[in-house]
């Protein structure tokens, strides 16, 4: 299903809303929330909210198990640009999770580190039953998390190269698309799928025409995101920039 509002803070605020509601639902019943989180500027307002609610409304992140998307390889995790740090800065520090309950792509590994630490990324998901819900963004390549075109439907964690459109987007958080990464590791499209309940939000004009194909296209691996329209258990929640071009 697609949901339309007005614009992206009361989107946000409804995502926001029903992440809290999970943590809620399953303090309940006295079980961890297992979450997959996306960075980007997407979500922030998203976290915004949520570390609103924490400090006026008490709601506790002690039962909250995250995983991250996506990390950028190399990378180290004390360095301005990398999730460990947008994470940290946009909802980490200000909320009260442990962060022993916190996993982010390692982006300081050997290269022949990388594929046991993807398999036990996957492992350790499936060990807690998998993911409760994942929220994503989109990149104008159509990526979901970083599967660019090209991505396997059933792919893995793993090490992949970014599309060079996707380095110019970042470009500007790097000073420059030289000094983006060519790689990252990211969950794969089977990684996402698996998860019980898939958010994906998308704000802004530029959003506009690969939110048309995403949701609207054919199904092909060209545009990644196409992929969730075999999934039952995903909501598009856009803004009405991102869907002007939806017919
Ligand atoms: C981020 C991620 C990416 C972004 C996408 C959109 O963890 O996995 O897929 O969601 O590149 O980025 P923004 O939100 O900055 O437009």
């Amino acid at each position: 299903p697609v949901s339309v509002y007005e614009n992206a803070q009361i989107a946000s605020l409804k995502v926001a809303d029903r992440i809290a509601n999970l943590i809620k639902r399953k303090q309940d019943r006295e079980e961890m929330a297992v979450l997959g989180l996306a960075t980007g500027a997407t979500p922030v307002q998203v976290y915004e909210e949520l570390v609103r609610r924490h400090k006026e409304d008490g709601l506790s992140f002690q039962n909250v198990i995250t995983f991250n998307l996506d990390e950028y390889y190399p990378m180290n995790p004390e360095s301005r640009q990398s999730y460990v740090t947008f994470m940290n800065e946009n909802l980490f520090d200000h909320i009260d999770i442990k962060k022993e309950n916190i996993h982010i792509p390692d982006g300081t590994l050997e290269k022949e580190e990388i594929a046991d630490f993807c398999i036990d990324y996957e492992n350790q998901i499936e060990a807690l039953g998998g993911l409760d819900l994942q929220i994503l963004g989109i990149g104008r390549t159509g990526h979901i998390g970083f599967n660019e075109p090209g991505s396997a439907p059933n792919s893995g964690t793993r090490l992949v190269t970014l599309d060079d459109l996707t380095r110019r987007d970042a470009s500007r958080d790097f000073g420059g698309k030289e000094n983006v990464p060519t790689k990252a590791i990211t969950m794969g499209i089977g990684t996402i799928f698996k998860a019980k309940e898939i958010i994906l939000m998308a704000w802004n004009r530029k959003k506009a025409s690969i939110i048309k194909k995403a949701v609207e296209g054919e199904i092909s691996g060209e545009v990644p995101a196409t992929y969730l329209q075999l999934s039952d258990n995903t909501e598009f929640v856009l803004d009405h920039d991102a869907a002007a071009e939806l017919t």
